[in-house]
């Protein structure tokens, strides 16, 4: 390809991706398939890697991220960052409005826009010619970080803006947050690796701005709600227009803001959000109100630390007591060992709370706790409730102090401490009926080897039966044992012995996530996948080569280390092996497998469900296949996948081809 060509190729791939990331994001239209979608981007990506001159700052590619920052720079903002004045009460409200009256001098009403206070990082985002140029925090609010390169994964925020009547150059500021639901799914995903959990989004979401690997930030799917137009000579009378302006031009504005006539309707909003913004898909803890008229703003002006013009009402965290019946203590898949306050039902913030997490024993110290007490429970940033104290006026006399279990109550092996950890662990790994499970749970999931047909019921049923105490003896499975098993059947029995057969075609950095190895999550798996290209270069590798590989640490790499010095690890990595596992890189593997395809010619359509259109694809020419680029007369197999194109069917159906499923392709090859 020339240069010219990869130029004008880029520029066409450009543009259709934002197309349809424009009609995703904004009409929630999708014109073509996720699959569809992503091999134009990855042709992006190689023709942006192989002519990085033709990169331009608005590549939809940002938006996947792989750049790496390694320190910020520090910029010094245009306008100050300024923060706002709390209020906490009717009463504090009515003052700001009375101050506002009293400065600008007059009785009449004044006209204020409410809108929610989001729980985040405020950014500031400067705009020149419609391109988003430079993305700051707030730092300390005369100057903050660059964090561009990350800010551009975010997708509501716009690279580029369409034609519009918007300033050549102008400032916007909001806060970008983690919604509460992807919080929730990150912190299952540490929860499974056994990391420590992240104690809210607003924390969250700041952590994850000045992470170094913008494919990390990209993600882990932050979000962004802007608020505030700054520029000079605006053409806008009041804060309700900019917001308008601002939506109009592709920014995420929040429909929670309202205009507000006077300081009555302003304690209307507040009120009426108090439960409500409960349910917003992120966290808030207050509403900010806002002069919205721009030459009463200016007026108004500033003081050294906020402006007069704007004020933030802060909700009180909403707190219940309630009695604490019991502490009962979870086993999770690592052994890491929670406990977990059993409450007398309370209704809190909308929903019943009866459980609250404790974390560890260090808390329930730290809290006192006696069984029987009454205890107060927040909801806070966080989304499960917390213990947050006692009502030591309400301990019964006869309570007593509380003792942190000492031997695990699932296997009653005596709990460890490890130094430095504040959990308990039970260090029966292959004793411990939940580590037992949790581990196959781990292994089976959708993201590591995909044996959907074994659910948590099943896993439970065949450990119990004796059939399966690790993940090597999934592969050992026979028909006629699980038929055997009650309310199983012949059907479900052939479904699961079919999934774990179709595992075995996994890439190699999923089998190496499902193996759960502490710290090993899928992210971490790819990159060590990707640098030891197979399992017996990795279970050599030592600390040193580890830490090598790019964004390995040392406590991943210990981890990994200790791992593969189990022998329990090594028989089982044996097995699995035997078994006919994935433990070689894609790249590595085209050469390594079988002649049975050999003399035969394909073309892969569409999309699967056990493969990517390239998984299939290596496993053709591993197999001894060869590849051709159309549909014709030479043509032997069409492996069709779903949403492939009516014409290259018609065509092979025409020529007389034979069109093949993805599940067909996996018995000639296995
Ligand atoms: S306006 C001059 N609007 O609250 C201040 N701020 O305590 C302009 N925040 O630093 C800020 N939601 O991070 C504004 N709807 C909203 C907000 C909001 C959250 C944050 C922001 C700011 C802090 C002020």
């Amino acid at each position: 390809m020339t240069s010219q060509e990869a130029k004008n190729r880029i520029e066409e791939l450009s543009q259709k991706i934002n197309y349809y990331n424009d009609k995703y994001y904004q009409e929630h239209i999708s014109e073509i398939s996720d699959y569809e979608f992503d091999m134009l981007l990855e042709e992006l990506v190689r023709l942006e890697g192989q002519f990085p001159e033709y990169k331009t700052p608005d590549s939809p590619t940002l938006r996947v991220g792989g750049d790496i920052t390694k320190s910020f720079n520090s910029v010094k903002h245009k306008y100050p960052m300024l923060s706002l004045g709390n209020t906490y009460s009717e009463q504090e409200v009515r003052d700001f409005d009375e101050r506002v009256k009293k400065f600008l001098n007059t009785q009449d009403d004044i006209e204020y826009v409410c809108e929610m206070k989001f729980d985040g990082v405020s950014m500031s985002l400067t705009y020149e010619n419609g391109i988003l140029k430079q993305a700051v925090t707030r730092g300390d609010g005369v100057q903050g970080d660059d964090v561009t390169t990350n800010i551009k994964t975010i997708k509501t925020i716009p690279l580029k803006l369409k034609t519009g009547d918007y300033p050549t150059m102008f400032e916007v500021r909001g806060e970008v947050f983690m919604s509460k639901q992807n919080f929730e799914k990150l912190n299952k995903e540490r929860e499974d690796i056994g990391e420590t959990l992240y104690a809210n989004p607003r924390n969250t979401a700041s952590g994850t701005v000045k992470l170094q690997d913008s494919a990390e930030v990209a993600r882990r799917g932050l979000d962004c709600f802007l608020y505030f137009l700054l520029g000079e000579s605006l053409p806008y009378q009041s804060h309700s227009e900019a917001l308008e302006a601002l939506s109009k031009w592709g920014f995420q504005v929040s429909d929670t803001y309202k205009k507000c006539k006077n300081i009555d309707e302003v304690l209307e909003y507040i009120k009426a959000w108090e439960q409500k913004r409960h349910t917003l898909p992120v966290e808030t803890d207050g509403a900010v109100i806002k002069v919205n008229n721009f030459s009463k703003q200016e007026e108004l002006g500033l003081t050294a630390k906020s402006p007069r013009w704007a004020i933030a009402f802060k909700y009180k965290a909403e707190s219940v007591g309630t009695v604490l019946q019991e502490i009962t203590y979870q086993v999770g898949r690592t052994g890491a060992v929670t406990p977990v306050a059993e409450l007398k039902p309370v209704q809190l913030a909308g929903t019943t709370v009866k459980r609250a997490s404790l974390h560890n024993a260090n808390e329930i110290e730290r809290l006192g706790l006696r069984i029987g007490d009454t205890v107060f429970v927040e909801k806070g940033g966080e989304i499960i409730p917390k213990v947050t104290g006692v009502d030591l006026s309400k301990r019964p006399a006869s309570s007593i102090p509380l003792l942190y279990i000492q031997n695990c109550p699932e296997c009653n092996t005596a709990l460890v401490r490890k130094e430095g950890e504040a959990l308990h662990y039970c260090p029966n790994e292959k004793g411990c009926p939940p580590q037992i499970k949790g581990k196959i749970e781990h292994f089976v999931q959708r993201k590591a080897m995909d044996i959907t047909s074994l659910g948590e019921k099943i896993i439970e049923q065949l450990y119990n039966a004796g059939l399966i105490k690790n993940i090597a003896d999934l592969y050992d499975l026979k028909q006629s044992q699980l038929e055997a098993l009650d309310r199983m059947g012949e059907k479900l029995a052939s479904k699961i012995i079919k999934n774990v057969e179709e595992s075995k075609m996994i890439p190699f950095e999923r089998v190496l996530f499902a193996l759960g190895i502490r710290f090993v999550g899928a992210t971490v798996a790819k990159k060590l996948a990707d640098y030891f290209e197979n399992i017996e270069a990795l279970s050599q590798a030592t600390i040193e080569t580890l830490t090598q590989v790019p964004e390995i640490g040392d406590r991943i790499a210990q981890s990994v280390v200790e791992y593969f010095a189990e022998p329990d690890s090594q028989d089982i990595v044996q097995r699995l092996k035997a078994a006919g596992l994935n433990l070689v890189s894609e790249k590595q593997a085209v050469v390594q497998k079988g002649t049975s395809l050999e003399g035969k010619t394909f073309v892969v359509s569409g999309v699967f469900s056990q493969f990517s259109r390239e998984g299939i694809e290596s496993e053709i020419e591993a197999h001894g296949g060869k590849l051709l680029s159309g549909v014709s007369g030479k043509l032997d197999y069409l492996v069709a996948g779903d949403k492939m194109g009516p014409s290259k069917l018609e065509k092979a159906q025409k020529l007389g081809i034979k069109i093949i499923s993805e599940e067909e392709f996996i018995k000639m090859i296995s």
